[in-house]
């Protein structure tokens, strides 16, 4: 049973598409800032709905440790493994030969700077293009400089950071404050400089500072909660698709799903035109 298979032509149209495309890689997303065009990526935890996704159009996965949530019943990121995060990013690599994967490394990989690079590498191994770091502070650095030697392009995670939440305390907006803000700009502009091979993502961030942010680095920027000007938009499928039930959804999400009355691969397309459009996220969406 497909999802999409109940509409033959639908389906030869689907199968076409997959055979005759491109390898997305960090060339292909850093011609796209240069264009000025903006891509869509989501989170994806397995072969079926990377499948699904790739054939449709969208260009960037995330095995985002969020699948502690959506997928294992967490109530956080932090209980999340890396042989969760290893065994996830290798069924969506099955169903996505052709995306540029990134796999979040997760919280138990920070014990040390040798062990997050362990990790990365097995990550890489099993089928991602890049990994993805959330910021923890200066230290960072250091470990993005051995990664990036060892071959492994980095994802560095600003703003809203859900592993460190036993010391933020509540999901909030970050970078609301001055200060903050000229942190997150300078730390940006500091992180470009390790070079090309890199990408920034802004979680729950006043979209002016995203803005200012994009329009300073030339490596790609993906917002989520990050209003609509950075290069790229991220989305937990979940939320985009209107599957997960919390007592508080973020003022970012948007249930395409619902928009396109329940016709999955109608909702995938809606959020790429949108996304491609600036529609969305609208301002009802940003902070
Ligand atoms: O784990 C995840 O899904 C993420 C996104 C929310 C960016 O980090």
């Amino acid at each position: 049973m497909s999802i999409l298979s109940y509409n033959p032509k639908e389906k030869r149209k689907f199968k076409e598409r997959s055979s005759k495309m491109k390898k997305i890689n960090i060339g292909t997303l850093i011609d796209l800032k240069k264009s000025g065009k903006k891509f869509a990526s989501l989170t994806v935890y397995d072969a079926n709905f990377s499948r699904i996704f790739e054939r449709n159009g969208i260009k960037v996965l995330l095995v985002g440790d969020s699948l502690g949530m959506t997928v294992l019943g967490f109530s956080s990121t932090i209980p999340v493994s890396i042989e969760s995060i290893e065994y996830h990013t290798r069924i969506v690599r099955k169903g996505a030969p052709n995306s540029f994967i990134i796999s979040d490394v997760p919280f138990s990989s920070f014990s040390s700077k040798r062990k997050v690079i362990e990790d990365s590498i097995r990550l890489m191994v099993s089928g991602s293009n890049m990994v993805k770091l959330e910021w923890k502070g200066n230290w960072i650095k250091s470990v993005v400089h051995s990664l990036n030697k060892r071959s492994i392009p980095v994802c560095i995670h600003f703003g809203l950071t859900p592993q460190s939440e036993n010391v933020f305390g509540n999901y909030r907006v970050f970078c609301r404050e001055y200060s903050e803000s000229r942190k997150l700009l300078d730390e940006s502009k500091n992180f470009e400089k390790f070079g090309k091979m890199n990408l920034l993502l802004l979680e729950c961030v006043p979209k002016d500072l995203a803005e200012e942010v994009t329009n300073s680095v030339s490596i790609p920027v993906i917002g989520i909660g990050a209003g609509n000007k950075t290069d790229g938009q991220m989305l937990v499928m979940h939320d985009m698709l209107g599957l997960y039930h919390s007592k508080k959804t973020p003022k970012f999400v948007k249930n395409f799903l619902l928009q396109e009355k329940g016709d999955v691969a109608k909702a995938i397309k809606s959020y790429i035109m949108e996304v491609e459009k600036s529609i969305y996220p609208s301002e009802e969406h940003s902070y």
